[in-house]
């Protein structure tokens, strides 16, 4: 057993946890670059807690710039067993409306300006993310979502895009017809990769806050509506948050799936 630390990584909208003790902002190097911002620390329940802000206070990263690889790592540093993504999306589905909560399952990865992976040189390895979440973290993260009164949906593919553009028609109509794709965002990627290959349990919860362009009754994407439903969302994410302590618990046992030992088999560098 070791001990539960949950950290949640906020996007757009959500820049602190509600009810934190003893929280403190704490500056964390990584030799992968400086991270996003400082990363908030304290416990909720009992169990210690971590948030760092994706873009940084100041939403000062877009989804291009965001140091990926330094935020995983800084958060892996500090002690950090379980990564929840909180972040906007736009929704392919009807039934998926801006203001629900979508717990994301699969991603198609359109990312291409983006450093991927830990590993490559020097140091190989192959992980596997056919699965890339935990489904032990996703299903908490539904049950504290809907017990806080929120519509939210289990299971969803999240087309990750490089933006910072949002898609155009054609694109969108694509990504929802011939490739079946639940949501779309610019930020779970490569985020989920590299949370696999720090061998840490990875649940993304998506908040839907606008149809893409594809609906006929909606208009294109704008951000002003985005920022909107976003502002209605962030207190039902931070309530989705606050019950996530009691869930999860302390004491952290081996995941049943495997998410804390993805490197046992993957790495093909010998040691020197
Ligand atoms: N984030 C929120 N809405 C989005 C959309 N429609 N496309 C990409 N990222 C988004």
């Amino acid at each position: 057993m070791t001990d539960t630390m949950i950290a949640v990584i906020g996007g757009s909208g959500i820049y602190d946890i509600d009810g934190l003790e003893g929280a403190a902002w704490q500056a964390v190097d990584s030799p992968w670059g400086t991270p996003s911002d400082e990363i908030l620390t304290g416990t909720l329940d009992g169990v210690k807690m971590a948030f760092l802000p994706r873009h940084g206070r100041g939403h000062v990263h877009g989804p291009t710039t965001v140091p990926y690889r330094a935020n995983i790592d800084a958060l892996k540093r500090i002690g950090v067993t379980d990564v929840i993504s909180v972040s906007a999306c736009g929704s392919f589905r009807e039934e998926m409306a801006p203001g629900d909560f979508v717990v994301v399952d699969q991603f198609i990865d359109r990312t291409f300006g983006r450093e991927k992976s830990f590993f490559g040189t020097g140091c190989v390895a192959h992980v596997s993310v056919a699965h890339p979440t935990c489904p032990r973290l996703g299903d908490a993260c539904f049950t504290a979502a809907r017990d806080a009164g929120i519509t939210v949906h289990k299971g969803g593919t999240y087309l990750a895009m490089e933006g910072p553009q949002f898609s155009t028609l054609a694109e969108s109509k694509m990504y929802r017809e011939s490739w079946g794709c639940d949501v779309i965002g610019m930020t779970n990627m490569p985020e989920a990769k590299l949370a696999r290959e720090a061998e840490l349990c990875y649940a993304s919860i998506a908040m839907v806050t606008d149809y893409d362009s594809w609906h006929p009754d909606h208009g294109e994407v704008d951000i002003m509506d985005i920022i909107k439903t976003l502002s209605g969302n962030a207190d039902k994410g931070r309530e989705m948050v606050r019950r996530l302590p009691a869930l999860l618990g302390a004491d952290r046992a081996p995941c049943p799936h495997g998410c804390d030992r993805a490197l046992e088999y993957a790495l093909l560098t010998a040691p020197e």
